[in-house]
């Protein structure tokens, strides 16, 4: 038998900057014409982006010189879906925009998710910027590379891990977004506190007024904490086998939530419930004081989201879907629980923590 060797092994700086700031949308133009030599950008974004900040940055980059596009797309989950990405696809081949082309993400998870996969696959793959415009997109989708469309089987179904050549968060976009979309993002940044920073923690405690005022500086304060603790998990583990589960927080229980209320339940408020039970599990367990988690329970109160899952979804589906959550492992439920407030709890090495079915049942049982 004669052996061929196909040697991949390299490695790749795929390291990028996040820029946070105000006015930053206007700064873009510039900034890109110094930065590198691309044919032609492709904003992508949704129908209501699109008029709000889409129109604006196109113009921008075209009194700058730099040959541009806008597609957009109708706003909402169910177009965050394959015909979608395949419409752009079009779009763009109808463009005739090239390998040497950039894509620009501008919107909150759903276009930061359609676009980065489009460009994960366009021409094998075209490099792209995330501008994030929802606090979700900001602390959370626009950072860690993964990009996808949901099926009808199942959200995120299909997708690629492909990370962004720069982020661009201007917290002025914010100002335009309803307190519901802020609501969702700062569940992701208290989960942020829960599992890495007791400041940032008390940092919230003391400034929920100020962020849904829309405060400058402290949006920009939890947005950059958010970026750099989800930043860091992302740089140790990135594809997931340890550390990055800890992102997981709230989310085994908060994901069948979600999917048992057919999605009527928000994923901010899914997973502050999901939080608030995971942290009850935990008390259970010993892992946690009574203290942190009341201080948990407060803080989602003042934000205004939800502790408790309703009483009309049924219990044994929401069981039923946490075993066949990708996160499970031969249909064993896994969670990721905290120590205490900034730290989370690590078994033999590892995060991901087995739970016994009946334990969680008899915590749902008694919420
Ligand atoms: N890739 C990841 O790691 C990751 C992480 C978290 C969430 N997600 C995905 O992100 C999506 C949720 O993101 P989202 O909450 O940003 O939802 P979204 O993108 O649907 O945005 C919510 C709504 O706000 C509108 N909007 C966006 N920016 C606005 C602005 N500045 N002013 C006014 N309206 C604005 C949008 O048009 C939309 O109607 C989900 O599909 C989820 O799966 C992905
Ligand atoms: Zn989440």
């Amino acid at each position: 038998m004669e052996k061929v060797r196909v040697n991949l092994k390299k490695t790749e700086d795929r390291s990028y900057e996040i820029l946070i700031g105000e006015d930053i949308l206007k700064k873009i133009p510039l900034d890109l014409k110094n930065k590198k030599t691309v044919h032609s950008y492709v904003i992508i974004s949704d129908s209501n982006v699109a008029s709000l900040y889409g129109q604006k940055l196109l113009k921008g980059l075209t009194n700058s010189g730099l040959n541009s596009h806008l597609i957009s797309f109708p706003a909402g989950e169910v177009h965050k879906d394959r015909d979608t990405k395949a419409r752009i696809e079009d779009e763009m081949s109808k463009l005739k925009i090239g390998r040497d082309s950039c894509v620009i993400a501008l919107g909150g998870g759903v276009v930061g998710d359609v676009a980065g996969f489009v460009a994960a696959t366009y021409n094998r793959g075209i490099p792209y910027i995330q501008v994030p415009t929802t606090l979700v997109a900001c602390v959370d989708s626009s950072i860690g590379g993964k990009a996808a469309v949901d099926t009808p089987y199942g959200k995120n179904l299909i997708g690629a891990f492909y990370q962004p050549w720069r982020v661009y968060i201007d917290v002025n976009t914010l100002r335009t977004l309803h307190e519901k979309e802020i609501r969702e993002g700062l569940a992701e940044v208290i989960k942020y506190g829960v599992i890495k920073d007791k400041n940032l923690f008390e940092y919230l405690e003391k400034n929920i007024d100020h962020i849904f005022s829309f405060n400058t500086d402290a949006l920009i304060h939890i947005i950059k904490r958010g970026c750099e603790i989800k930043g860091q998990v992302v740089e140790l583990d990135e594809k997931e086998s340890n550390l990055r589960k800890i992102l997981n927080f709230g989310h085994t229980i908060g994901h069948a939530i979600e999917n048992i209320s057919d999605y009527k339940i928000s994923h901010g408020e899914a997973i502050s419930m999901g939080m608030v039970t995971e942290g009850k599990i935990a008390l259970e367990l010993g892992f946690w004081k009574l203290d942190g988690y009341e201080r948990l329970v407060s803080l989602f109160n003042k934000t205004g989201l939800p502790t408790k899952p309703p009483h009309s979804l049924d219990l044994s589906r929401m069981i039923n879907a946490m075993k066949l959550d990708k996160k499970a492992r031969q249909r064993r439920i896994e969670m990721v629980l905290p120590r205490k407030i900034g730290a989370m709890v690590e078994v033999d090495g590892s995060y991901g923590i087995k739970i016994e079915e009946g334990l969680i049942r008899s915590i749902l049982e008694s919420s």
